[in-house]
């Protein structure tokens, strides 16, 4: 007789990022000269936890209760106003005509993902991803009774059009609905960006499926703010959204971990956009009930934070110039290691900007490997990934070779 429930009996990690980088980090308190480039944490060339000193003015200037006292579930307006204004930049004005829009606050991104699973997903459903993404999609559509389905991500190093197509077809049919997740850009593990002729081609299938089906675009945006295109740039994804029909729903997940590089105060958002009015208000409705049914309410400093400084026009200058030198930084370290692995022969999957690169090979085996010379990595089914955001240049330099030789 088992105590544990049925639904629960089968729920094991199968491979924890966090345990990994535990053991790595663990390591290197033993030896220095240990490489860990297991975390996904953004570090600066002193190998300290990136902070960026305008979002630290802000937290310090905040009063006991605008820290420690209850969020709202639902967000504040502030806090909305604030996240849509900050995920959609100088298109804000241009979205907003075409789109209605809600927003929930989450305790970071996994929160926006976990309750777009569990409200537009019905039980049963597989979810859209592709083969080779973060791991924690997977648990996430487990722990609400569904699984997922892989599309291919690459063809000849390209994203692939046609299995994602070929896919979501067959799960519309199979379900009445998708919901799809694309991480994009600095895609976790690759680093890959979607070019504007795949969002074409994507958009016309969602369009296609969505006459007679729903589909769901969960827009995981975690890294938009280090793309390699810049703040604006990397925004303009969102005018081509407007082309969607009103059977298509996109919901951004935001990562407040990411962008203020506040890891663990777990402060995020889901942002939804439809020209359906009504499904606004289902949003705001069902996604509040889950937020309260799960978290609560998500960690008020977050929100106060939000609230503070985006609509403090010298803070956020201050902030977005922090933010571009940090982007820079990590392009300069993934510029060193891409110029060293095509030096060395060294294969990589396309990396155009983000805190990862991924080196296509048996992840479990090489991983034993590259423990054995003080290299720690993240080892995954299609590859080994690399956390340039945890290495200084320092530790980057031959990096490449070394892995080459192990491999
Ligand atoms: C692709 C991707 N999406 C979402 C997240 C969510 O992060 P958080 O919940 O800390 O905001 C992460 C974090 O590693 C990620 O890599």
């Amino acid at each position: 007789m088992r105590i544990i429930a049925k639904r629960s009996e089968s729920k094991k990690l199968s491979s924890n990022i966090l345990t990994i980088a535990a053991e790595a980090r663990e390591a290197k308190k033993l030896n220095p000269n240990v490489i860990d480039g297991t975390i996904g944490t953004l570090y600066d060339e002193d190998g300290k936890m990136l902070e960026f000193p305008s979002i630290k003015k802000i937290i310090d200037s905040l009063s006991y209760a605008e820290k420690f006292g209850y969020a709202s579930t639902a967000g504040t307006a502030k806090f909305k106003e604030g996240i849509a204004r900050w995920a959609l930049m100088q298109t804000y004005d241009d979205v907003t005509k075409d789109f209605y829009y809600g927003v929930i606050p989450t305790p970071g991104g996994s929160g926006a993902i976990g309750n777009t699973i569990d409200n537009y997903a019905n039980e049963g459903d597989s979810i859209l991803v592709p083969n080779i993404c973060w791991g924690p999609y997977n648990a996430m559509a487990k722990e609400r009774g569904c699984s997922v389905k892989n599309y291919e991500l690459f063809k000849d190093g390209q994203f692939n059009t046609e299995d994602f197509k070929k896919d979501a077809l067959e799960l519309a049919e199979k379900q009445g609905r998708v919901l799809a997740i694309i991480n994009d850009p600095c895609q976790n593990p690759t680093g890959y960006a979607l070019e504007d002729k795949d969002w074409d081609e994507i958009i016309e299938c969602i369009n296609e499926i969505s006459k007679d089906k729903t589909f769901v675009l969960l827009y995981d945006m975690a890294y938009i703010d280090y793309s390699h295109k810049g703040l604006n740039e990397s925004r303009e994804i969102f005018r081509k959204f407007k082309q969607f029909n009103e059977n298509v729903m996109v919901v951004l997940a935001f990562s407040g971990s990411k962008t203020f590089s506040l890891y663990g105060l777990r402060i995020g958002a889901q942002m939804a956009l439809t020209k359906d009015k009504e499904e606004i208000e289902y949003f705001n409705n069902a996604n509040e009930f889950s937020a309260r049914a799960t978290w609560s309410n998500a960690a008020k400093m977050g929100v106060s934070l939000v609230e503070k400084l985006m609509f403090n026009d010298a803070l956020k200058n201050e902030f977005m110039k922090e933010l571009e030198d940090a982007s820079n930084l990590l392009l300069d370290r993934s510029k060193l290691f891409l110029k060293e692995a095509k030096e060395c022969g060294l294969e990589c999957y396309t990396y155009k900007s983000g805190f990862f690169i991924t080196i296509p090979c048996n992840g479990e085996k090489v991983f034993d490997r590259l423990k054995e010379n003080n290299i720690f990595v993240v080892p995954l089914k299609q590859g080994i990934r690399i956390s340039l955001s945890a290495l200084s240049k320092k530790e980057i330099a031959n990096l490449a070779s070394k892995i080459k030789e192990v491999l």
